[in-house]
């Protein structure tokens, strides 16, 4: 396959904008949603390279190949997935068997044939585009378990290509992961990679262990770890380091942004629009079930029906991205949380007075930065994460050193954030009991937590991990 001319690809499920097409046909961009976004968006910026990804639309003749576009400077290459690639693909395999499977099987994961064989012929697309986009010799960053696939299928077409990997959600346990009918195959895709990136030491200890046993790998037994020491799997063809890089934020921007007057007068308004109460708690989450919205839900309610917080003085605000809405799962969630959200006003509510205040969409972010300012207790009660970039906005935010984090010991995050109120997601009087210590803190407490927190957040942001993984991928070359 002849090369092209980026020397460095970032190859992720979607671009970091959406396609939508007019009523007149014609095409535009709009930003998407989510965390991987938010963290690799400053350093396309900084480097010269090309984004490949699906633009968030069905289309009907995937052969086509669309031109390159170029946005706010960075280039995107669009791969085009029809109607049964996103039936199949992206809301079956990638969503309804992957996601709840490495999860914590949450909801039972879902295995289909048909969808396996279209994750299939789909990474295939992923990395032909890859081949027919890097240049020779070309660093290549494949993001995510919806490409596990593409480090095998590229190194196959380039071998001259160094290629990383990273998985932004947790690696599951061996036990959970050989459910998989294809777990071997999934095995062998990542290890077409010449790093592969975990959150967590535990995530990449999971991958190693899989390896040795579906492959009989030899594997080594290096600790695992962000500095500068990792694991290795030896391959019949090279060798494949593994390690933990935590991902992080743009912790100074969002620290900068919130000093802004103008966020510091928005926060004061959407507390006044609230009818100005004592506190407010808030979430902020895309619509999943892995978050754990319900707990928290179920922890206010019996809070106030406790008489431990006063309906007329406390207001939770619950902002939800809508999210992957064509997933049975999800679809049920909806209507769960919303029944959840309108019995807790209908019982602690006053008429114009919600006690849980909640948006089904989402926001811009100079409009979540006021949120985040007028919070005084942030909620991150994830049943499971794999790293969770809401609580480090959150305290990136709160240069003011004002605010509580209330944080579930089940996500990434936690490993870092040590001095947030850390529960249990599954106790639910330990998320009451947290919630309430948090509400109720000193403002000399609560500054020292913060303190505490934020010099994690400002110390180790979005561009040290990507730095970290990226001289770990440039290290293999020499290895
Ligand atoms: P995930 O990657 O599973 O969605 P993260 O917490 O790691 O979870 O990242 C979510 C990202 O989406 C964060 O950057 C957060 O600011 C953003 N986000 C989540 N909900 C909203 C919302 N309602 N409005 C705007 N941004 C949101
Ligand atoms: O981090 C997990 C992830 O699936 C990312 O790959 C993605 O950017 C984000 O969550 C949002 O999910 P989706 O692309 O399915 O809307």
């Amino acid at each position: 396959m002849a090369p092209g001319s980026a020397d460095f690809v970032v190859v992720a499920n979607r671009l970091p904008v959406d396609q939508v097409i007019g009523p007149g046909g014609e095409t535009g961009w709009k930003r998407s949603p989510g965390g991987l976004v938010t963290a690799l968006e400053p350093l396309l910026r900084q480097q010269r390279g090309a984004w490949i990804g699906w633009p968030g639309i069905a289309q009907d003749d995937t052969a086509a190949v669309d031109e390159p576009v170029f946005l706010d400077g960075i280039e995107m290459r669009p791969v085009r997935l029809d109607g049964t690639d996103v039936a199949q693909y992206y809301e079956g395999f990638s969503n309804a068997t992957l996601w709840p499977l490495y999860h914590d099987a949450i909801v039972r994961p879902e295995y289909h044939r048909p969808w396996w064989d279209r994750y299939v012929a789909v990474n295939r697309r992923f990395a032909q585009a890859t081949a027919a986009t890097a240049a020779p010799g070309a660093t290549v960053w494949v993001q995510d378990y919806q490409l596990q696939l593409v480090p095998r299928m590229l190194r196959e077409l380039r071998p001259d290509v160094t290629i990383g990997f990273f998985m932004h959600i947790p690696f599951p346990p061996v036990e959970l992961f050989m459910q998989l009918p294809w777990r071997t195959e999934l095995i062998e895709g990542l290890l077409g990679a010449d790093l592969v990136g975990f959150h967590l030491p535990g995530g990449a200890q999971n991958f190693m262990i899989l390896a040795r046993k579906l492959l009989a790998a030899e594997v080594s037994r290096g600790t695992v770890g962000v500095r500068g020491r990792f694991g290795t799997v030896r391959t019949a063809s090279h060798t494949v380091k593994v390690g933990a890089f935590p991902i992080s934020i743009d912790a100074a921007a969002l620290d900068q942004a919130a000093r802004a007057r103008e966020v510091r007068r928005r926060a004061r308004e959407l507390r006044a629009d609230l009818g100005n109460p004592g506190k407010i708690l808030l979430g902020v989450d895309r619509l999943d079930y892995t978050k754990g919205i319900d707990v928290r839900l179920r922890a206010f309610a019996e809070l106030l029906a406790e008489d431990r917080v006063d309906p007329a003085d406390t207001v939770l605000i619950q902002l939800a991205t809508p999210s992957r809405e064509r997933v049975d799962s999800y679809r049920l969630l909806r209507n769960d949380i919303e029944r959840q959200v309108g019995r807790i006003n209908g019982e602690f509510g006053r008429v114009a007075h919600p006690v849980v205040s909640y948006l089904h969409r989402a926001v811009p972010q100079h409009e979540l930065i006021a949120y985040y300012a007028a919070a005084d207790v942030m909620l991150v009660t994830a049943l499971r994460d794999g790293m969770n970039l809401v609580a480090k906005e959150y305290v990136a935010c709160r240069g003011d050193l004002g605010g509580a984090l209330v944080l579930s010991e089940f996500t990434g995050a936690a490993a870092e954030l040590r001095q947030a109120y850390l529960v249990n997601p599954h106790d639910l009087d330990d998320v009451k009991d947290a919630m309430a210590a948090a509400l109720s803190q000193s403002p000399e407490q609560g500054r020292l937590r913060m303190r505490a927190l934020r010099r994690q957040v400002l110390t180790h942001d979005v561009n040290r991990w990507a730095r970290a993984f990226l001289a770990a991928l440039g290290s293999v070359r020499g290895a």
